[in-house]
């Protein structure tokens, strides 16, 4: 079965691809933001520990059960047990997780539409189409809709190409992108002058406000929205690794790639926000807390490249655009989870399977879309806040508990023979047992109270 699926070609393509998927808009506007609002470098130690004391392992359990069933997660999880209930439980948990991806897809190819929708209206500014420049920054239904379609259209294009020629190939061209253009905006923004006081904020630390106990479940939270667990994409990421990778070194880069980019991230939106502030826009909300999310985003950015200029447009788009390439090694990600078990389970072409089911996401992303104001929120709510956590819980338990410690064992030697002399061995079995499934009841406790 093995040989007729997909396969990552390289280390490198690996990595580009799951770094690519764990790279989104979390890391670049919600990081920042959070981080900003949250005592600044206090946040970031915390955040840095729980991304390697939760986020890692449980990427590792998803990695691993991925690797070694070849198969997507509904196979996956089904053939971890000779128990007819836990395979069915396995079965059910691999379904819901690609009905929760296609969900997050359907909001994320919104807001990747307003990026594309951003970016097309700078270059719209430079060229001197004013009209259409503002139309493409106002919230109408069209736009919206384009800017949705748009973008899914390309993440199917990508899909339907495969692993090798589809992923593979989009990512590790995209992502050095995304890197450069990150490092370019960083580099330029902090020249101007207002961004000194924003990197104060940012790398100053506040204890006080970090180390409050819901602060910490948030954090969790992002950590694991932001390395694209709880929803079998990583599984599935993990199924086309050959046998010869070395599980704890590539999820530890991957994790590595996620984190440093955040925390590049904040070194742009902070400082870029201060910029802002010192050019007259308004930063903070009546109640005297900074200015987050969509509004940041979508007002206080466009506010302070209005305020300068030509140079003002262009950083405008290379800023949408790297939001752009951000969200489109997310979102293909996303489509494979559905894709891959359709093709796999039920025997459809991949190349209908991604039209068919991107085409079918892009009709509840426009259902969404005529029902904004009670469906966007919800969507995100339910599927972010309630279903990954959850399912990435039983996730942790088919490894820790279900699965036999022997064959994990057997599996870890694939790529590392020695691994049960080292550190990863020794910590990481009961980790994930305990701690992981401990930690996560306690962020959805949080969530259903909160
Ligand atoms: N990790 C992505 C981000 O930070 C979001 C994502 C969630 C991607 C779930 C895939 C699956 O934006």
């Amino acid at each position: 079965m093995a040989s007729a699926r997909g396969e990552f070609g390289s280390r490198f393509g690996f990595v580009m691809a799951a770094a690519g998927s764990a790279v989104g808009l979390g890391n670049i506007w919600g990081f920042p933001t959070q981080a900003a609002s949250n005592g600044g470098a206090a946040f970031l130690l915390v955040y840095l520990v729980l991304a390697f004391t939760l986020a890692y392992p449980a990427l590792m359990a998803e990695l691993i059960i991925g690797r070694h069933a070849h198969a997507n997660a509904v196979t996956a999880l089904g053939e971890l047990s000779n128990n007819r209930l836990q395979r069915r439980i396995g079965r059910t948990t691999g379904t819901l997780g690609f009905i929760v991806a296609s969900l997050i897809l359907s909001f994320y190819a919104i807001v990747a539409g307003w990026m594309m929708a951003f970016c097309l209206s700078s270059f719209a500014t430079v060229f001197g189409g004013d009209e259409i420049a503002s139309w493409l920054t106002s919230f109408g239904f069209v736009r919206n809709e384009l800017g949705t379609l748009v973008f899914m259209g390309l993440t199917i294009a990508i899909i339907a190409k495969g692993v090798q020629d589809g992923i593979e190939k989009w990512s590790a061209r995209l992502m050095p992108m995304l890197l450069i253009t990150l490092v370019a905006l960083v580099a330029y923004v902090l020249t101007l002058d207002g961004a000194g006081e924003g990197l104060k904020v940012y790398l100053l630390p506040d204890f006080h406000r970090a180390l409050s106990p819901d602060l910490i479940l948030n954090a969790l939270g992002s950590a694991f929205f932001s390395l694209s667990l709880g929803v079998g994409t990583m599984l599935i990421y993990g199924s086309y690794l050959d046998d010869t990778q070395n599980l704890p070194l590539v999820g530890g880069l991957v994790t590595a790639v996620d984190i440093g980019i955040a925390v590049l991230a904040g070194f742009l939106v902070l400082p870029a926000m201060y910029v802002a502030l010192h050019n007259g826009v308004e930063i903070y909300t009546a109640a005297g807390e900074l200015i987050s999310e969509d509004t940041l985003i979508f007002t206080v950015l466009p506010g302070l490249f209005g305020t300068m200029g030509l140079a003002g447009a262009l950083v405008s788009i290379f800023f949408f655009f790297l939001m752009t390439i951000a969200a489109l090694t997310s979102s293909i990600s996303m489509l494979e989870v559905p894709v891959a078990y359709a093709v796999e389970e039920h025997g459809v072409n991949r190349r209908t399977g991604a039209y068919a089911i991107g085409g079918a996401i892009a009709l509840v992303s426009t259902l969404i879309l005529l029902n904004f104001d009670s469906l966007f929120g919800l969507v995100i709510t339910v599927t972010t806040r309630y279903s990954q956590p959850l399912i990435g819980f039983v996730f942790c338990i088919y490894v820790g508990w279900i699965w036999h410690r022997d064959q994990l064992l057997q599996e870890l030697r694939k790529g590392n023979p020695a691994i049960e002399r080292g550190l990863f061995w020794k910590i990481w079995p009961w980790w994930v047992r305990i701690v992981c499934p401990t930690i996560i009841l306690a962020i959805f406790g949080q969530s259903l109270l909160g």
